[in-house]
């Protein structure tokens, strides 16, 4: 049932780019020109707003998603981690459009802040794995991320399904909305099919990950840094590394670097860059310049051009392929994923079923 693999994590890694395909023939027009979704449709042009709400993994990919709703689609988003959101008593306006983000669907939080925004919310939308859940049942409106059954304690496949399923659903919003033209939408929606095959070239890497894995399995505080987008999955990266191989780790926008955290930095702390050569490519490398001139080790995982122009002095580097802005997010969390599982087995911990966590934490 592993297919060959040790743990169900490694298996749904390397399940990523079959299932994203999935993903994408269920969202996208056959002619490969807009998004459909299924019925009931959701036209984006009666929200001014959009309030995203979850726990975890699903909470970093609300968060990587209001970078692409508000920049692709002009949208503003509110996002928040469900067991603050349920208590905080936000208003909500009536134009507002609701989405909760959950691979069981059945999160006692997230599900309990769908219930504060019902009547208050225009409508509520669920992006979930479980189409037959009580957060489906209870929505206007579902959307499933058709990631199949995710086995291993630590989300991987279902993280980058929902990354992929609200991608799609910024460039409807960006449709609707009329915020790209119907040329851009099927440009990013071009971009969009190269994604599995390029996710492929990203698994190519494991041997490599795995031999800085090797090493970091000897550190005991880890710091992840990443700007725009590539902040969130910094989160969801330490996330990913805290909950299997019990190493302390901590995700930073890199611009708070130098308010607090670089205090941490010496020679024993791994800080992982996670910085494609986009337009703030130069910004995050000023600031991996100072932890290394603080002796920090970095390991830059960039591609091509960032690695010619940045890799001096690095510790460790990874190469990841070269790709559109807006999948950076998407692409990226397969060595964040990696570097998680082998440090994990480098240590000999219990990848699938880690010590204190449940698979679905349906009390509060
Ligand atoms: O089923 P959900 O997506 O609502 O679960 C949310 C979190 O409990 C979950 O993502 C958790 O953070 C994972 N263990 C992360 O790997």
């Amino acid at each position: 049932e592993k297919a060959g693999h040790k743990h169900f994590m490694s298996k749904e890694i390397a399940e990523q780019p079959t299932v994203i395909s999935e993903a994408l023939n269920f969202y996208m027009s056959e002619d490969g020109g807009s998004v459909v979704l299924p019925d009931p449709d959701i036209d984006f042009t009666q929200y001014d707003r959009i309030v995203m709400v979850a726990c975890g993994t699903a909470f970093y990919a609300c968060f990587t998603a209001k970078y692409w709703f508000e920049q692709i689609a002009k949208i503003p988003v509110e996002v928040d981690i469900a067991s603050e959101f349920r208590y905080r008593e936000a208003p909500i306006s009536p134009r507002t459009l609701a989405i909760y983000v959950s691979q069981s669907g059945e999160t006692a939080d997230t599900l309990a802040a769908l219930r504060y925004t019902a009547g208050k919310a225009a409508s509520i939308l669920t992006v979930t794995n479980s189409s037959e859940s009580s957060m489906a049942r209870e929505s206007d409106m579902s959307l499933p991320i058709l990631a199949g059954v995710e086995v291993g304690v630590a989300s991987t496949k279902a993280f980058s399904c929902q990354l992929t399923v609200l991608l799609m659903l910024a460039l409807k919003a960006a449709q609707d909305r009329g915020a790209l033209s119907d040329e851009d939408v099927k440009t990013q929606l071009t971009h969009l099919r190269s994604l599995p095959g390029l996710l492929n070239v990203a698994l190519e890497q494991s041997d490599a990950i795995a031999n800085v894995a090797a090493q970091l399995a000897e550190s005991s505080d880890i710091l992840f840094l990443g700007r725009g987008a590539m902040y969130p999955l910094a989160l969801e990266g330490a996330l990913k590394l805290k909950e299997i191989s019990y190493i302390h780790a901590e995700g930073y926008a890199s611009g708070e670097l130098k308010h607090g955290p670089i205090a941490l930095v010496d020679q024993h702390t791994p800080i992982i860059v996670l910085a494609p050569r986009d337009k703030l490519f130069e910004k995050t490398v000023s600031n991996m310049q100072e932890v290394m001139a603080r002796g920090g080790k970095v390991l830059l995982i960039s591609d091509e051009q960032g690695l010619k122009e940045a890799s001096d002095g690095v510790w460790q580097s990874i190469q990841m392929p070269t790709v559109p802005d807006a999948l950076a997010p998407i692409l990226y969390a397969v060595p964040a994923q990696l570097l998680a599982y082998h440090t994990a087995v480098a240590k000999g911990t219990d990848v699938d079923q880690p010590r204190n966590l449940a698979k679905s934490v349906t009390v509060e």
